[in-house]
């Protein structure tokens, strides 16, 4: 048979380069999202929009595997644990789920449980389903039955330590009952009630503070306060459902009731057998939600019986032996008001719909993006009208959809500015783009406030206590202009007052000033790659940072870099497309940055400053004695599926491969191996029984 190859080389390598292409685009934006949600705690699209991206992506590593590189999304859970606390370590790690979003797939699940452990198609599994809480999970380490440890997932390997906060909830026990084993890892989710919520909100709005778009967010926010007497006052909650380590237990549904009887908290759950029944129980707590006083978005469910999870394993990050049945985005009608330009960072103007507020699955709802002017007009939307919102999980909702028929007469058209909002200056829209951008640059202050609050935001330089509202405030005082003025904010003048008397400001004693002086000192000295992230250049994102960071080293030798990269002919410029993710058009926002002269006079003040501390290139662990190794499977196996040992020959890093030659390390032969049995022995490769391969794979 001819390969694609022969019949068109040029067609396959073009195929393979776009892959190529779209891989890194998709990682990108993936590690993007990431960090904006493990991070930030303020995603910008929908759980669904995110599986999509993440689905794509692993569909092109089925078809292009080279492309899976150690650092590709599919192979990690989650975004770098934030800073403020120390790290703790995960003994086993903390992993997602797969996600189903219809009966097909459920079923689809199901079936795959069956075949990949080799059980009759005709038979049923047992499989417990729970709700799906939207929280933050969190690992409870017990010893000798007192708690010792609590830590956040972090990035799946590494959490961080809020030992101090989790103790102020009162739902987590501080000791376990005699009976409970000496030492445990309890997982569960921590969580704020709706209406808990809703308080918090108003409290935090009669006091002129920011409040939380969710009870996710709220629940997240709480757990990170770096003072755990403002984790106390939060109405924090927490349901267990799982174990680090699985112990004795035979089932999961006998781990629920261990926890229940150790008195910590779970939520209902059923042992269901065949799709009919477990549909049945989707529907059945989906009508259901709306009475719950916690946020759910869908169905855990989990094989029941642990030696076949055990068997069942893990791909990359999520088991093979759970998924997630999400339910649809929540919806509600209410009337648009009006719809508001906002202007970022990089001067895109994001339009926005002022709601009359409504109440979306216990969240009152008062703004919604509309993405874009074409949205606007495909949606034709216009002032008055009714709409459908719809919020999902986590993000910002979203209009949906216009009620044509309530459209009151005289709703008026939006005619989409084409001057900036906030400075007047020309806004434009590029060719093949779907945003508008202010053209203001320098002079526009919506621009300049965005990115000052991204210069001292989580990943760029954290500073404690500086955040947007501040940043506003100083705009507005007009102490804050440029990012090396946040250096400056503590001067003292001949009488020794601190220049400018903030201490005099509302709600600003001399404690509060000290502290956050104290907050920026501590960021004088700052990684490269945060300083990378820091400057706010479009596109250049924190993976991207982390890889500039990485190939240059240090500040001195980037900007030199960015110096020479400016004639396109240069070397500078070739090895500065080499570097993976960054194609022609991230380069010329990088190198249009460097060439700004305004850029350069804030680069050097602010050099001026703070100190960059040149990039630590982070260590890398030994892997297994089998990996790397290419391993063969023939013959019949007794004790597992071939999917299942082509699984277990994976997690401990060997390549398996369908056939033998000089490159085989290993041959697992099984009964009747025939013809791969004999190439191994005549090539003198190492054969073995799958006894052997069970002991050997089994000791890593
Ligand atoms: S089991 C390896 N059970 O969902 C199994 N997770 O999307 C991983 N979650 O990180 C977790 N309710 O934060 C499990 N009943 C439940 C859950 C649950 C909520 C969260 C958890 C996890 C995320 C995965």
């Amino acid at each position: 048979m001819n390969s694609p190859e022969t019949l068109n080389p040029h067609k396959d390598k073009l195929a393979a380069l776009d892959a190529r292409v779209r891989h890194h685009e998709l990682a990108h934006e993936i590690r993007r999202h990431d960090a904006l949600y493990y991070q930030e705690d303020s995603p910008e699209i929908t759980d669904a929009e995110y599986d999509a991206l993440r689905k794509e992506l692993e569909a092109i590593e089925v078809q292009y595997p080279e492309l899976i590189t150690a650092d590709s999304p599919t192979q990690k859970v989650g975004a770098e644990p934030a800073r403020g606390f120390s790290k703790v370590r995960h003994a086993v790690p903390m992993l997602s789920l797969s996600n189903v979003f219809s009966e097909e797939e459920l079923s689809d699940f199901l079936e795959r449980v069956g075949r990949f452990l080799g059980l009759d198609p005709s038979g049923t599994i047992d499989i417990v389903a729970e709700p799906k809480i939207d929280g933050l999970s969190c690992a409870l380490r017990y010893e000798n039955r007192q708690l010792v440890q609590a830590a956040t997932r972090g990035d799946g390997t590494e959490g961080e330590d809020i030992t101090d906060n989790v103790k102020t909830i009162s739902d987590i026990p501080h000791s376990l009952p005699g009976d409970a084993p000496d030492r445990v890892e309890i997982r569960g989710e921590i969580y704020m009630g709706l209406r808990a919520f809703q308080d918090l909100n108003q409290s935090l709005a009669a006091q002129d503070k920011k409040i939380f778009a969710n009870p996710r967010n709220a629940a997240a926010g709480s757990v990170r306060q770096l003072d755990s007497s403002i984790t106390a006052k939060r109405p924090l909650r927490f349901f267990g459902y799982a174990l680090a380590d699985n112990l004795d237990f035979k089932t999961q549904d006998e781990i629920r009731k261990a926890l229940e009887s150790w008195g910590v908290p779970v939520t209902p759950w059923g042992v269901y057998s065949g799709l009919s029944s477990l549909m049945e129980n989707y529907q059945k707590t989906l009508e259901g939600r709306a009475d719950l006083d916690y946020e759910i978005d869908g169905i855990v469910y989990k094989v029941n019986r642990i030696d076949y999870q055990s068997r069942l394993g893990f791909v990359s990050r999520a088991p093979r032996w759970a998924t997630a049945h999400k339910f649809p985005a929540e919806k509600a009608v209410t009337r648009l008001n009006d719809i508001d330009i906002q202007v970022g960072r990089t001067g895109a103007l994001t339009p926005v719909a002022r709601l009359e507020p409504i109440t979306v699955g216990g969240v009152v709802v008062s703004n919604a993006t509309l993405h874009n002017e074409d949205e606007i007009r495909r949606k034709d939307v216009r002032i008055g009208d009714t709409v459908v919102i719809q919020r999902a999980g986590d993000v910002i909702p979203q209009v949906v959809e216009v009620l044509k028929d309530k459209r009151p007469a005289g709703a008026q058209e939006f005619s989409y500015p084409d001057h900036c909002p906030a400075c007047g200056s020309l806004a434009i829209r590029e060719e093949g783009e779907a945003v508008r951008r202010c053209t203001g640059g320098l002079i526009c202050p919506a621009q300049a406030v965005e990115r000052l609050k991204h210069f001292v935001s989580r990943l760029a330089f954290d500073i404690e206590g500086l955040g947007s509202k501040i940043i506003e405030l100083f705009w507005d005082k007009g102490i804050l202009k440029s990012p090396a003025d946040i250096f400056k904010l503590e001067q003292k003048n001949q009488d020794g007052e601190i220049q400018p008397p903030l201490q005099e400001w509302d709600g600003w004693g001399d404690k509060s000033a000290d502290n956050l002086f104290a907050a920026i000192k501590e960021r004088r000295s700052i990684a490269l790659n945060r300083f990378i992230y820091a400057l706010g250049i479009r596109q250049v994102g924190e993976a991207t940072a982390k890889r500039l960071a990485a190939v240059y080293g240090d500040f001195d030798h980037l900007q030199n870099a960015m110096m020479q990269a400016q004639d396109r002919a240069a070397g500078a410029y070739e090895d500065l497309l080499n570097i993976d993710d960054i194609g022609p058009a991230v380069a010329d926002d990088l190198l249009g940055f460097f060439a700004e002269q305004h850029n350069r006079e804030v680069l050097n003040d602010l050099l001026r400053q703070v100190e960059i501390e040149p990039y630590v290139r982070p260590i890398h662990q030994e892997g297994s004695a089998l990996a790397g190794k290419t391993v063969v499977f023939t013959g019949t196996l007794e004790k597992m599926t071939r999917s299942e040992a082509k699984a277990q020959a994976e997690r401990l890093g060997a390549k398996v491969s369908g056939s033998v030659s000089g490159k085989t390390d290993y041959v697992v032969a099984g009964d009747d191996a025939g013809s791969k049995l004999k190439k191994a022995k005549d090539l003198g490769v190492t054969v073995l029984s799958e006894e052997e391969w069970l002991a050997l794979s089994n000791a890593e």
